[in-house]
């Protein structure tokens, strides 16, 4: 099944669905007030998002292709992918200078021949690394391992993904930075010479740092990340977006604050999103919250859940996500869906009343991120190894 390239890539381009399906908004929500009607707007996570520009992903698992249930609702709700583990460092380079795209164009190819964006993801961490690069000793040979490993990947994924996430988990909690192989052997620099590497290997990807436990404004580690982020924004170092991986489970639960991160992060000039949500027994609150977070920030750009239904989640046993282990959206689903819509479901007007409009009926602001990629006609050819 292992498929090896050296950079090789043979991925045309999907039109970007997003953006494509707008304008429905404050005259969609007249028109279903008018009509009494029992919902209105979108009836898509993606559909929903690309009202106001953003998009709804999810993590999608090349192992899970086979499953019909699960790749019908896949396609049919969500318009970005991030692989779950494809483009992982294990997965891309297992072995020195031997580069494997075979799972990571397998998820590739899937999502854009079903009109889905792909979110790279990750090409820098400390975990789910192959041996040779934990093995790697020496400040010149450890950052000539780390720059091999950006452009082998990226150059194979050239002008494909509108985002990389080129550095992941880089801190620690108190917001000082993990050591992990880069940070031991090269020392605090190895976070701008990957978005310096990574920007030369392909000038078209957004570059993203992403993170996870960083959406409390006044968290250690989130002003760990804020600092750095203002200190490359200062210095020219290429930055282009910040992931909030928004991982509510595992004891976490979204703070108040966490709009305000959102905020002021984008206020550095880098687009803003929400990379891998999942939240404890799908909390109604906390999902909605996060949601209208994102929609009230212009530069938060989308919301990606880890997974489609709960026997999907790398957590499972908390059930996280917006639809369960039979396929059936849950309340979660619901409350999402209504807030990308800009207001709760409509009760029916009883008759001889004036229908009224919704008071939230126009999404809060109207987004401000540029689709990636202009639309193309072309479908996608199936990956050549
Ligand atoms: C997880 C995957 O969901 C699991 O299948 C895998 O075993 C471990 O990694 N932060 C990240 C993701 O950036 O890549 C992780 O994904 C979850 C935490």
């Amino acid at each position: 099944m292992s498929e090896v390239s050296n950079g090789h890539r043979a991925h045309p381009r999907m039109g970007f669905r997003v953006g494509r399906v707008l304008a429905v908004g404050a005259a969609g929500v007249l028109i279903a007030a008018v009509m009494a009607s029992t919902a209105f707007g979108a009836s898509t996570l993606g559909g929903a998002a690309a009202q106001s520009g953003r998009y709804f992903g999810t993590a999608i698992n090349s192992g899970k292709l086979g499953d019909s249930q699960y790749t019908t609702i896949a396609a049919r709700e969500f318009n970005m992918a991030t692989p779950e583990n494809e483009m992982k460092p294990d997965a891309t380079e297992p072995t020195r200078g031997t580069f494997t795209f075979s799972a990571g164009d397998t998820v590739y190819n899937w999502a854009t021949s079903h009109g889905m964006k792909v979110r790279g993801h990750t090409l820098v961490w400390h975990s789910q690394i192959p041996s040779w690069m934990t093995s790697l000793s020496g400040s010149a040979a450890t950052l000539a391992g780390m720059q091999e490993h950006i452009n082998g990947v990226m150059a194979h994924y050239k002008g494909e993904l509108p985002y990389w996430d080129v550095v992941n988990e880089a801190f620690n909690e108190d917001g000082t930075r993990r050591a992990d192989v880069w940070q031991n052997n090269i020392g605090n620099s190895y976070i701008e010479q990957a978005f310096q590497t990574a920007r030369a290997a392909d000038g078209a990807a957004k570059l993203c740092y992403n993170d996870y436990n960083i959406e409390n404004w006044s968290y250690a580690k989130t002003q760990g990340v804020y600092n750095m982020v203002k200190d490359f924004k200062s210095r020219g170092i290429p930055i282009d977006c910040v992931g909030f991986q928004t991982h509510m489970t595992g004891g976490s639960s979204l703070p108040a604050s966490f709009q305000t991160t959102l905020s002021n992060f984008a206020a550095l000039g880098v687009d803003v999103a929400l990379t891998e949500t999942d939240v404890t027994n799908a909390d109604v609150t906390q999902y909605t919250n996060l949601t209208k977070a994102c929609l009230a920030v212009s530069r938060c750009v989308g919301i990606t859940v880890w997974g489609v239904r709960d026997s999907d989640s790398w957590r499972s046993g908390e059930s996280p996500l917006l639809f369960d282990g039979s396929g059936n959206p849950k309340a979660a689903y619901t409350a999402v869906l209504n807030a990308l819509n800009g207001s709760p479901v409509q009760t029916p007007t009883p008759s001889g009343q004036t229908p009224t409009p919704p008071a939230t009926a126009t999404p809060p602001q109207t987004a401000s991120p540029t689709p990636p990629q202009t639309a193309s006609p072309t479908p996608p050819s199936t990956i050549t190894p």
